[in-house]
């Protein structure tokens, strides 16, 4: 068991996984990790280069001489492509898209699964994504798989974009997330889904501090459970997927 736990929270869009895994950052004194933001990140620079993700050796030599890098600023995630701040530029309809399309491109997988296992090598981590506690980190101390109706993450997403300034309109941000929905969990590599050992929150109806308050719980329970447990070599690891979402 690491002295500081790293907390996977995986889930759909719109789940509310930004807003509860900052808020349980900051009550824990841990980083924070939002890994859609790299392969927004990607996306962005895809767009830039005019890159075709279906041509995936170019795909790769793009990767492979991309540089990313994350910062917190004000316990807010900056995102760096080859030295240029593009957090502002990732958040668009479009940019949500096309991360979505090249996170099924295996070489894209590969090369950013070593970037977020570095960021949490020191555990003290809350890491949220897709496939956080059955991929990148199955041994995480505590798993969380959040997830909303369609309807409700389709709302919360449009109120964020609006809030943003984006031209858009419910109906089509919640189609945008049912098609996002269907490509990140029938993918062939690392789907979206729930890792056997995950706890599964259902934070329709429930604010963010509702959500966070059972996280905390669920966290004291996990630390009492794994005291008695150090010693022992089988930590429970699993990266099991029993539970397929929003198809
Ligand atoms: O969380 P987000 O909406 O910013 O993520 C953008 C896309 O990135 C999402 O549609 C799928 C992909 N993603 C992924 O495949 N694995 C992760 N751990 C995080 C995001």
């Amino acid at each position: 068991m690491r002295e500081k736990f790293i907390i996977a929270i995986d889930g759909p869009s719109g789940a509310g996984k930004s807003t509860a895994s900052k808020l349980l950052s900051k009550r824990l004194g841990y980083i924070y990790v939002d890994t859609g933001a790299l392969y927004r990140a990607i996306a962005w620079k895809v767009k830039e280069k005019n890159i075709d993700i279906k041509n995936e050796a170019m795909l790769n030599n793009m990767c492979e001489a991309t540089d990313i890098k994350i910062k917190l600023v004000d316990g807010e995630q900056k995102v760096y492509v080859d030295g240029a701040d593009v957090s502002n530029f990732i958040r668009t309809p479009e940019i949500g898209m096309i991360s979505s399309s090249v996170s099924s491109v295996p070489c894209v997988r590969k090369r950013l699964l070593e970037l977020q296992r570095y960021f949490g090598k020191d555990g003290g981590a809350v890491i949220e994504g897709r496939d956080i506690g059955t991929v990148v980190f199955p041994d995480a101390e505590a798993k969380f798989f959040l997830s909303a109706s369609v309807e409700e993450r389709g709302r919360r997403r449009y109120i964020e974009l609006k809030g943003k300034g984006h031209d858009v309109n419910l109906e089509d941000t919640t189609e945008d997330i049912k098609k996002r929905d269907y490509n990140d969990s029938k993918r062939n590599i690392a789907p979206l889904c729930a890792a056997d050992d995950a706890i599964v929150i259902d934070s329709t109806g429930l604010d963010a501090e509702g959500v966070v308050k059972k996280m905390l719980n669920e966290i004291v329970k996990r630390q009492d459970e794994l005291k008695g447990f150090k010693d022992s070599s089988d930590q429970g690891v699993k990266a099991g997927c029993s539970m397929l979402f929003f198809i």
